[in-house]
C-alpha cells in the first residue's frame, strides 16, 4: 500500500465543510491547524500550522553518502512567529531519523529543545512536534534520511549511461520534500534557502538554486535560492554532470555521454524564455537550465526552480517533443511564481502552465503544431473525463468543500484547465487576454494561492471589465462543473485530419500511407495515427505496421506507450521482447504504465508484467515502483519480489 502514499492515488473522502471552521475531517485531518485555517486555505497533506509559526529561510548543511544512501546533516530555520500565543512549530516529516534538535536562545547561545515524533502516518509520514516556549528566532533540526526515503533515488554505477559513478537526485512534488528534509511541507509556506553540499569528490550536486556552470568539482559546494519558493521546489541532484551552454543565461547539466545530444535537442530553449518574456513579464529567477536524469526520472519534468529537471526520453534527435521544455519552462510564471495553495487548486498550476505552453509553441513553432498538440491532448481528456467520478472532473472543488486527501493529477488539470484559459482567450480576444494573464502574474508573484483569487481576479480583470464577453455562470462551470462545457471552443487539425484520412484507408481499403508522406510526419502525427486504431488490430495488419514504420523496438517513449499496449490487447506475442525492455529501460511512469495496465489483463500478460517488474525494479524510482506494484496487485496476485 505504499504506493498510495507515492502516488497520492487516493480515494477522495469529502467532508461537508458549510462553515469556514468546520471541524478536521476523521482521520487524515492533518494539524491542530485544521481547525484554524480557512476551507479554502486547507491543506490536508500537511501537519504545518503555518498561521501560528512560519519558516522563513532555511539553511541546509548536508552531506550526500552514496554508501549508506543517505543524506545527513542539519537543517536550520529561521522563524516568522505570526501568532504570539505559540509554543511548538510542526514540521512534516517522513523516514526521518532525527538526532537532535536545538532552539536559539536571545544570547545567542543554542538549547536543546523537547521534541516527539508521532508514529508515521501511511499518507503523510511523521510529524515532527517541537516545543519552543519562546519562540526562538532560529531553530535547528539535525537528522538524516533513510535509505528508501520516498523523495530520492539512489543510482548505482550500473544504471546510468556513464556505468562508472553513482548518481542520486529527488523528486519532492508533491509531498516528498519531507523525506529528505524536515519541512512545513506545503504550498501555503514559502521560504528562501541556502545549502551547504559535501559529496564525494568527482561528484557534482546541483540544487534548485544558483548553480555555477563553472563551479570547480571538488566535493564542496554552496548554493543560495533568494527567492522565496515552496517546499515541493526543492530539489537536489549529484552525480557525473558536466555543463553545456545553450544561450546567454541557460544550458544543459547531464552526463557527459548525453550533455551534447541534450544540448543540441534543447537548442530553443534561450528563445523559449524570450517568447514568454514578451507575452508575460519578466523571467524572474537568473538562470534558467536543465537537468537531463538518467530514463529511470519518474515524470517528463519537473519545474524545479533554475533546474528543471527533466527525462532523457524526449531527446528523440527532432525536437518533436520540446513542448515538454516550454511546460517546465513555462512554471516559472504559473506555478513558481504564483503557486497553488493546497492540494485541490494544482490545475492553477498545471492548467495555466499547459495553456502558456501551448503558447509558446504556437510563437516558435506555428500555428500548426500547437493545434495539433491541442487536439491530442484534448482527445485525451474526453476519452477520460466521463469515466472519472463527477468530483475528479471538475478543475477545482468549491471553497466550502473539505478535502481529505490529494486527487490524482488527470488530463483535468491539465487539459481541461489550458481548455479554459482557451475559452477566456477566445471570448476576451487575445490581446485582452494576454494582458490579463501578465497582470494576474504580477498581481500574485511570490504567493500562494487558491482558486478563489483567480476567479475574483477574473472576475474583476476580465467579466466586469469587459461586459457582455462571458457570464459567471460560464465561469462558474468551467472552474466547479463536470464534464466539458458545451462554451469550450473547438480547434481543428488539417494536418491531424490528413492521419486520420491515411488511417481510414488502410483500415478500409488496406493501403498504408505513403512513405514520402509519413516520412514528414512528426511524433504528433504518429500518436494520432495510433490513438485513432481501433481496439484491436489481426496479427496481419499488426505486422504490416511493423514492417512498414518499424513500430516494435521503436526508441520513441510517446510511439512505444501507444504501440504496445495497441499490441497487447491484439495478442501480438512477437513484441513480447521489446517491451520487456522498454519496461527495463525506461521509469517514466506515463509512458510504460499503459503497457503493464494492458499486461495484467491476462494470466501470460501478468506473468510478463511480473518477470519483468522483478528485473526492472531494482532500477525504478520508488514512485514508478508503488504504480507497478499498485497496478499488478490489483490484477488480483501478489507482486513478484
Ligand atoms: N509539476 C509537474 C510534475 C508533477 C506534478 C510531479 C504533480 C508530481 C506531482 C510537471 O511540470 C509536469 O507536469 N510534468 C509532465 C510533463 C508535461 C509536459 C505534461 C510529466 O511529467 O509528464
Ligand atoms: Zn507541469
Amino acid at each position: 500500500m505504499r504506493s498510495i502514499l507515492l502516488t497520492l492515488l487516493v480515494a477522495v473522502a469529502f467532508v461537508a465543510g458549510c462553515s469556514r471552521d468546520a471541524a478536521p475531517g476523521a482521520d487524515v485531518a492533518a494539524g491542530s491547524d485544521a481547525a484554524a485555517a480557512p476551507v479554502a486555505e486547507y491543506d490536508s497533506l500537511s501537519y504545518a500550522q503555518p498561521e501560528k509559526v512560519r519558516i522563513k529561510d532555511l539553511a541546509l548543511a548536508l552531506a550526500v553518502d552514496f554508501d549508506n544512501r543517505q543524506l545527513a546533516g542539519s537543517a536550520t530555520y529561521q522563524l516568522d512567529w505570526v501568532d504570539p500565543a505559540a509554543r511548538e512549530l510542526v514540521l512534516d516529516t517522513r523516514d526521518l531519523t532525527i538526532e537532535k534538535v536545538v532552539g536559539e536562545r536571545t544570547d545567542g547561545r543554542w538549547e536543546d529543545l523537547e521534541h516527539a515524533l508521532a508514529d508515521a502516518h501511511e499518507l503523510l509520514g511523521s510529524k515532527l512536534t517541537i516545543q519552543a516556549p519562546r519562540q526562538p528566532a532560529r531553530i535547528r533540526v539535525t537528522y538524516r534520511t533513510s535509505p528508501e526515503a520516498s523523495g530520492l533515488q539512489w543510482l548505482t554505477p550500473a544504471m546510468t549511461e556513464g556505468g562508472e559513478q553513482p548518481f542520486m537526485f529527488s523528486q519532492s512534488q508533491q509531498i516528498h520534500a519531507r523525506s529528505w528534509v524536515p519541512l512545513q511541507d506545503t504550498p501555503r509556506v514559502r521560504f528562501t534557502y541556502t545549502a551547504h553540499v559535501t559529496a564525494p569528490q568527482d561528484a557534482m550536486v546541483l540544487m534548485s538554486a544558483d548553480n555555477d556552470p563553472q563551479a570547480a568539482r571538488d566535493g564542496d559546494y554552496s548554493f543560495t535560492m533568494p527567492q522565496a519558493i515552496p517546499s515541493y521546489l526543492l530539489a537536489i541532484a549529484a552525480g557525473d554532470l558536466v555543463f553545456e551552454p545553450i544561450g546567454e543565461r541557460s544550458g544543459v547539466w547531464a552526463e557527459p555521454a548525453m550533455v551534447g545530444k541534450a544540448a543540441a535537442e534543447f537548442a530553443d530553449t534561450g528563445k523559449m524564455i524570450d517568447v514568454t518574456e514578451q507575452l508575460y513579464g519578466p523571467y524572474r529567477w537568473g538562470r534558467y537550465d536543465m537537468l537531463v536524469l538518467p530514463p529511470s526520472f519518474p515524470y517528463g519534468g519537473m519545474e524545479n526552480p533554475r533546474l528543471s529537471f527533466i527525462t532523457p526520453t524526449v531527446i528523440v534527435g527532432d525536437k518533436s517533443l520540446v513542448s515538454l521544455i516550454a511546460h517546465e519552462l513555462a512554471h516559472s510564471w504559473s506555478g513558481n511564481l504564483v503557486t497553488f495553495s493546497t492540494p485541490k487548486d494544482q490545475w492553477l498550476n498545471e492548467g495555466i502552465t499547459s495553456y502558456v505552453e501551448n503558447r509558446i509553441i504556437e510563437e516558435l513553432y506555428g500555428e500548426q503544431l500547437a493545434d495539433m498538440e491541442a487536439v491530442i491532448a484534448r482527445d485525451a481528456l474526453r476519452a477520460t473525463i466521463d469515466d472519472m467520478e463527477p468530483q475528479a472532473q471538475a478543475l477545482a472543488i468549491r471553497p466550502d468543500v473539505r478535502v481529505e486527501a490529494g486527487d490524482p493529477l488527470t488530463e483535468v488539470a491539465y487539459d481541461k484547465g489550458a481548455w479554459f484559459l482557451h475559452f477566456l482567450e477566445e471570448r476576451f480576444g487575445r490581446e485582452n487576454f494576454d494582458r490579463f494573464l501578465r497582470g494576474y502574474f504580477d498581481e500574485f508573484a511570490f504567493q500562494s494561492i487558491p482558486t478563489t483569487r483567480f476567479v475574483e481576479y477574473a472576475k474583476q480583470n476580465l467579466l466586469a471589465k469587459y461586459p457582455g464577453k462571458a457570464t459567471e455562470a460560464e465561469l462558474d462551470e468551467w472552474v466547479y462543473g463536470t464534464g466539458i462545457p458545451a462554451s469550450a471552443p473547438q480547434v481543428a487539425s488539417p494536418a491531424l485530419q490528413a492521419v486520420d484520412a491515411a488511417r481510414t484507408a488502410w483500415l478500409e481499403e488496406g493501403t498504408l500511407p505513403d512513405a514520402g508522406v509519413t516520412a514528414a510526419w512528426t511524433t504528433q502525427e504518429w500518436i494520432h495515427f495510433l490513438e485513432g486504431m481501433p481496439e484491436t488490430l489481426d496479427q496481419g495488419q499488426l505486422a504490416a505496421l511493423d514492417a512498414a514504420y518499424e513500430f516494435t523496438g521503436t526508441p520513441n517513449g510517446e510511439i512505444a506507450m501507444r504501440w504496445y499496449p495497441l499490441a497487447v490487447r491484439s495478442g501480438y506475442d512477437r513484441a513480447n521482447d521489446e517491451i520487456a525492455v522498454f519496461l527495463r529501460e525506461i521509469g517514466r511512469r506515463k509512458l510504460i504504465m499503459p503497457t503493464y495496465g494492458e499486461l495484467v489483463k491476462t494470466p501470460e500478460g501478468l506473468a510478463l508484467a511480473r518477470e519483468v517488474f522483478a528485473q526492472a525494479r531494482p532500477g525504478y524510482h520508488p514512485i514508478t515502483t508503488g504504480s507497478v506494484e499498485d497496478t499488478i496487485e490489483a490484477a488480483g496476485q501478489a507482486p513478484a519480489e
